[in-house]
Parts: structure tokens; sequence; C-alpha cells
């Protein structure tokens, strides 16, 4: 006395998550399916009441939602329920959707798309509107063989989802031997592949064999076709009320397994009767148990990677439903398309998150296997101080965020550099070495510093600076802040000052007229407290002084030219050489009148004046641009005279 129930039996992850679209939007006022949302009247029938409609085309519907079920629809009944102002839930299997897509991409590509499947199938006449309603479809090895179309056509070829592996498998190799050259997909969905080996092994150990399902539902059927050939007692049933009981006894061994669209409790009903009648010792939920593996959440399992989208992963983790993996339990990175990380049958370790035996649905993740070994880690660098090398994944309000392994670290702006950081974005992309400062596995909380290791670099290069300096020497450095009133510049482990005053020769306006953050300058030491460790700095060097032959540059008498620099109340400044700064005083500006310098010059004229006196000792030159206007004048009255 024995029963034995697939795995497999019942919704397929596709007709569940569409049944779940339905449900979970079953308060849309009016809400439709296109086409029974799936093969099983008890659950049409139920929705229904619930005032969902089916609907077998959109003639005159102009109101209200429309659930795309999971087989899927031509380009055209997207265009049509837009034309008709309609709302959509697109409930379309992501299996099939892959089908439409590839389909789509050849077709463009100049292929002839064969299709192997029942034409009548709703699955297969959507398909077939991603090629312009022009694939060819195949449903029989004998169809295969009467294929006439010219031998250099490149054949893309696919299946319906739910075709017969096996039939499927030969229809290909004569398609092979009649010289096609062939481009296949494999479109059959591992969970109707997984469900008819199943199927077919029970069947081939029982004495009586029930399959549980609409008489409409095509993969159904297949199922009973497939078990008819092992077992001659094979029963297609839709519910337990079709079951000849009577054909039933004591020593019987009986295999159950269901299409696709069946309803849990249907198949449960059928077992409950089966397991009172057979054997009243076994419990329903007993028989039920011994059928599953077992998985429970926390577990870390291996799996067969079955589909990818860019979104999701759907893995086979040997449990009678399929695992999901969405992007968001793969990585921290929203950006990634996760058809870029596997691909078919791949294999992969996930940990399984959540078993809901009530939906049947295992949701799985990878990324808490990864945080996990990455929390290792850095407890790990955390307790023997090592420095971690990290890349900044992005800038946040107060810090940086690094995903390490999976794990979020965070370094506050403080901690990043070993001065003031004006814009954090610069770090980001960068790989930087942090030390952990805090680590709480519980609270997910890790906070790291950079400024740590660069004040302990630092600290051994101030050292071997401070050594090295010495007043009248000249150093290498870099510019590291800039001020009002100067800039900081890098030694080494230490800072010195270079004041506005010292940069140049000549007047400097502002700093960042003449520095930049990051510059390599050379820079004298211009005084050096040993004791307090402070450095100022100067780019005056002696041999760039310009009075240095001032003597021989500028002589009384001479007349020159210069740019007005700097206006005062009393006179203007006026460059003559770059560092050299001369006076012309307000009276020496112009025979007429004037209150100030600026009554008539600006910051920029370049004047002709004329040297009266010089201090070189003492830095100091006047000029004369009024006694050239007389010149001027005497020269213009000679002219005048001799004219006359
Ligand atoms: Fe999708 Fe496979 Fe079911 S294609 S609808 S999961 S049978």
């Amino acid at each position: 006395m024995e029963i034995l129930i697939a795995k497999y039996a019942g919704f397929c992850f596709g007709v569940e998550r569409a049944i779940k679209f339905v449900y979970d939007n079953i308060n849309i006022k009016p809400l439709y399916t296109y086409g029974p949302i799936i093969h099983n009247r008890q659950v049409v029938d139920e929705l229904n009441t619930k005032g969902c409609q089916v609907l077998e085309n959109l003639d005159g519907i102009t109101n209200g939602t429309v659930v795309i079920r999971s087989h899927g629809v031509s380009p055209d009944i997207y265009k049509e329920i837009s034309n008709n102002g309609l709302q959509f839930i697109d409930a379309t299997c992501p299996y099939v959707k892959r089908i439409h897509k590839i389909v789509n991409e050849h077709y463009d590509n100049g292929y002839k798309i064969i299709i192997i499947g029942s034409e009548k199938h709703p699955e297969v006449i959507g398909i077939n509107g991603w090629c312009n309603n022009e694939g060819i479809i195949i449903n029989t090895v004998d169809e295969a063989e009467k294929l006439t179309i010219e031998k250099e056509t490149k054949l893309c070829i696919v299946a319906q989802t739910t075709f017969n592996q096996y039939n499927f498998d030969i229809i290909v190799e004569v398609l092979k031997n009649l010289g096609y050259n062939l481009y296949v997909f494999s479109t059959i969905c591992s969970s109707t592949y997984e469900r008819q080996k199943e199927a077919l092994e029970i069947s081939q150990k029982v004495d009586r064999m029930i399959i549980i399902g609409g008489k409409h539902s095509s993969n159904t059927q297949k199922l009973y076709c497939i078990c008819k050939e092992q077992c001659e007692n094979t029963y297609h049933i839709e519910t337990i009320d079709d079951l000849p009981l009577k054909d039933f006894n004591k020593n019987d061994k009986i295999g159950i397994t269901a299409g696709a669209s069946t309803p849990k409790n249907i198949i449960e009903e059928v077992i409950i009767t089966m397991s009172e009648l057979l054997n009243e010792n076994q419990t329903f939920a007993e028989l039920l148990e011994q059928s599953l593996v077992k998985i429970q959440s926390g577990e870390v399992i291996k799996g067969k990677v079955i589909q990818v989208t860019p979104n999701e992963i759907y893995v086979n983790v040997g449990y009678k439903s399929d695992g999901i993996l969405p992007k968001s339990e793969y990585t921290s990175d929203a950006n990634l398309d996760l058809t870029s990380e596997f691909k078919e049958d791949d294999e992969i370790e996930v940990l399984i998150l959540r078993v809901n035996d009530g939906e049947g649905q295992v949701l799985l993740s990878k990324r808490r296997i990864a945080s996990k070994l990455g929390l290792q880690v850095i407890e790990k660098a955390y307790k023997s101080k090592e420095n971690l090398s990290i890349k900044v994944s992005k800038a946040v309000k107060g810090g940086v965020i690094s995903i390490f392994n999976e794990v979020s670290i965070f370094i506050p702006s403080s901690q990043l550099d070993d001065s003031f950081v004006d814009d954090l974005t610069k770090f980001v992309g960068q790989t930087i070495d942090v030390r952990i400062i805090e680590f709480d596995a519980r609270r997910g909380r890790v906070i790291g510093s950079r400024r740590i290791i660069l004040s302990e670099i630092n600290a051994e290069l101030k050292i071997k600076t401070l050594a090295t300096l010495e007043e009248g020497k000249k150093v290498k450095g870099r510019v590291k802040r800039i001020t009002k009133f100067g800039a900081f510049i890098d030694l080494g482990g230490m800072d010195g000052l270079l004041h506005i005053t010292e940069i140049s020769w000549a007047r400097v306006n502002k700093p960042t007229d003449l520095l930049s953050v990051g510059q390599e300058i050379e820079v004298l030491v211009k005084q050096y407290d040993k004791e307090n460790q402070k450095v100022s700095l100067s780019m005056k060097f002696e041999e760039e002084n310009p009075w240095l032959d001032a003597d021989s540059k500028f002589k009384k008498d001479t007349i020159i030219e210069g740019k007005v620099v700097r206006l005062a109340d009393f006179g203007a400044f006026v460059e003559i050489e770059k560092g050299v700064d001369a006076l012309l005083h307000v009276s020496q500006i112009s025979n007429d009148h004037i209150n100030k310098p600026s009554d008539i010059l600006k910051v920029g004229d370049v004047i002709t004046a004329k040297i009266m006196d010089l201090d070189i000792e003492k830095k100091r030159i006047s000029i004369s641009k009024k006694v050239l206007e007389e010149k001027e004048v005497v020269e213009e009255e000679v002219t005048e005279d001799t004219e006359a």
C-alpha cells in the first residue's frame, strides 16, 4: 500500500505568479483576464465570483484593467489594449517573455522562426505575434519531415514551454537531417521538463497513475500521454469526483501528479481520499512530507540556474517550487544586469531566505552569504587593526559608503582625509585603504577611517622631514590648502605656511592666482621654529630678486613704461618690472589739477613716465608723468613758432 506523489505536481512558478497578480489586484474594478488565467474551471469560477471577468477579445472594452496571463500575448494585443484606453497588468511568465525576445530579435536579424508547439495554443499564438505571425508552427515529427523551405534559410527554433522534451528533440533531429541551418533555443520550461520526467518515472513504478488537471490544459494532457504509455491504468481527472474509486484496491501502488494549472487544494483532496482509501494509518501530511525535498530557511544549498532576467534569477533548488533570487538579494549594485553574471545551467550557491509553503514560493539570497563572509573578514581586520582596501561606492550626507563583500562600510568625512574635505564626490570610484574603527555586526554598523592610516604615515614622514629642515634650504612640497592669507604646503608629514606676501616678488592679489591645491612647488625654508615645529616658507628666491641689479637697470631721468597696479589717494603704484613697483605721486600725475589719482587713472593702464628719484636700498623709485606733459607742451610751442 503506497502512494507516490510527484514533487512537481501543481502550479508552476509562472501560473502561481499570474494568479497572485490577479488576487493582489482583485479590488480594481473592472478587472479582466485576457483569456482564462489558468486552465482550471474552479479557479476561474472563483475569480469570477470576486468580479474578475474573462475576456475572449477586447472588442468594445474601453474601460478597466486587463491582466495578461502567463501564456503571454502578441504585440498587437498590447497595442489594442493601449488603443482602447485600457490599463494592463503583465503576468506573462518570464520564461515566455524570453521566447518573445529571442523570436523578435532573430526575426529582425533575418531568421525564419520555427515554433515547435500547438498552433492553437495561446502561448504559441502569442509567440508568433513577435515575428509578425510569419513563424512556421510544427507540432509533430510528420510535419517536420514535410517542411519545404530553402535549405540556406537560417532557422531559429523555439518551443512552446510545455512541449514534450522527447518529441522536441526528435523534431530537431529530423530538421537537422533534412540539412537545415538551425539555431536551436531550448525554451521548454524546466518545470515542465521536471514534471514530465518525474511523471514518467513514477508511472513506471505504479499500478495506477492519477493525473489531475483541466481537460483543456495542454500540459496536463501531455502528462497523461506520457504516463499512459507506461501505465495502462492512467486517469486524467479534474477533481476527485471524476475518479472511478471502485477500480482501486488496497494493494495498489498509486502515483499522483498534476498539471501546472492545478490548484493545491484539488491535489490535496485527491491525495487525502486516496490515502484514506489505501492507508488509514498514514496521514496526508505525512505522505506529502515524504514526497518533498526538505529545505528550510537559513540553509545554504546549491541550485541550478534555470532562467536569468536582468532583475531576477530563477533557481532549481530541488524543491517543488523554483526559487527566486531577486537582484536586491544578489547585489547592492542597482545598475547590475543579472544576465551578465549568470546563464542557464550555471550552478549557484544560495541561502534559503524564506520557504512559503502556503504560496509555494522560495525566496533566495546570495548577497547574505557574501555579507556573512564579508562581516567575518571585516571583524578580523577590526580586531587585528589591519587595513582594508575598499572601493568607494557613493557619497552621502556626512561621508562616503563603500560596499565591501556586500557589507556597507561608512567613512565619515572627518575620517576621510587628514584635512578638511569639501568635495566628497571626488572619492567615489577610488580605492582607498581604511582601518575599521567601529564594528557592530548585529546592528550592521561598520565605520572606517582613512585618516588614522594617513596620520600614521604622516607621523613617520614628519620625523624624517623635521630632521632635514633648515632655514635657507630649498625643499619640495605640495600645496595642500589655500586660504586668503596664503597656502599650507605639505612638506612630507607636516605643513609649512607660505604667506601671500611670500608667494612672489610681484604683488599677489590672491593666492589662487598663482597656486592650486595639489600643485608641486619648490619653496625656501624662511623660518624654522624647531621647538614648536613651525615652518614659514617663501617662494621669493634671492637669485630672482628683481631689485638685485636695479642699479644698472633703472637710472634717474630715464623714461620708462609701466602698468598701474594699485591706486591710493596719495598716488598710483606702477609696475615697471615684474616685482618692482614705482610710486607716481598724485602731484606728479598731471599739470591739470586732480583730486585723486583715480580721476584720470585706473588699474591696468599702461603709462609712460620719467624716473625722478631712486633709493635702491629702500626699494623706492619715484616717477613723474607730469614732466613729460610739460616737455610735450614746450615741443608743441616750438613747432608752432617755427611754422609761423
Ligand atoms: Fe512559466 Fe513554465 Fe509555468 S513557462 S507558466 S513556469 S510551465
